[in-house]
């Protein structure tokens, strides 16, 4: 019941203020496991140095971001990661059945920030990346603390908005807004995503 109103109170925040931040979107003990997830993959190296742009004008540059990544499928082999994706494509279909967005996909990664790094004021929807159309990120640090850092900056119209990276918190936001991860003191862990109008398969079209 109370993910009912919470999907609804995200509908109209998206449309509205064009963010909305669902608190305890997983448990903790969900948190402690995604976090072990991808310190395993970390030593492991599936974490690659994450880029900007894509294809042809793809490039690293640790003074745009300085954040590590790995793609999550489905063919993952964590069954929580498997029902993660499953929460996040419920929360696609309603979101086209009430916003009319046209969501048909979405990709999605886990991101680990080592201390003192960040990520620049961008966008997530741009020329070479025209599907993004409502970006999520799910944060994964327990325990954190003001002075910390790592807080997420969007940039609205006539304010703006910090967001804590706090321990089971779903962010989303529409993908053309401008937003900064601001420099984060602390190794700092999240799972983003992006929502898309097109088949992930099919992004490479216009
Ligand atoms: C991104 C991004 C925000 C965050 O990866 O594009 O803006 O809070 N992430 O991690
Ligand atoms: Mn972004």
């Amino acid at each position: 019941m109370e993910g009912i109103d919470k999907l609804g109170s995200a509908i109209d925040a998206l449309s509205d203020a064009g963010y909305f931040i669902w608190d305890d979107f997983i448990s903790i003990e969900s948190v402690k496991e995604f976090v072990l997830i991808a310190n395993e993959g970390s030593k492991t190296g599936e974490f690659k140095k994450a880029g900007i742009g894509k294809q042809a004008l793809f490039q690293l540059d640790k003074s745009i971001r300085g954040d590590y990544i790995q793609w999550l499928d489905r063919n993952n082999q964590h069954k929580i990661v498997l029902e993660f994706l499953d929460k996040m494509e419920g929360l696609k279909s309603a979101l086209n059945e009430t916003c009319y967005l046209g969501l048909k996909d979405f990709e999605t990664h886990f991101a680990i920030y080592p201390e003192n790094t960040f990520y620049k004021k961008h966008v997530d929807r741009f020329q070479q990346n025209a599907h993004r159309v409502i970006s999520f990120v799910l944060y994964l640090n327990e325990n954190w603390q003001e002075g910390d850092g790592g807080e997420l900056a969007i940039y609205l119209n006539n304010k703006t908005e910090v967001v804590q990276p706090l321990a089971g918190r779903l962010l989303l936001f529409r993908s053309e807004l401008e937003h900064e991860v601001l420099m984060s003191y602390r190794k700092r862990y999240s799972i983003t995503g992006w929502m898309l109008d097109k088949d992930m398969n099919l992004t490479f079209l216009p």
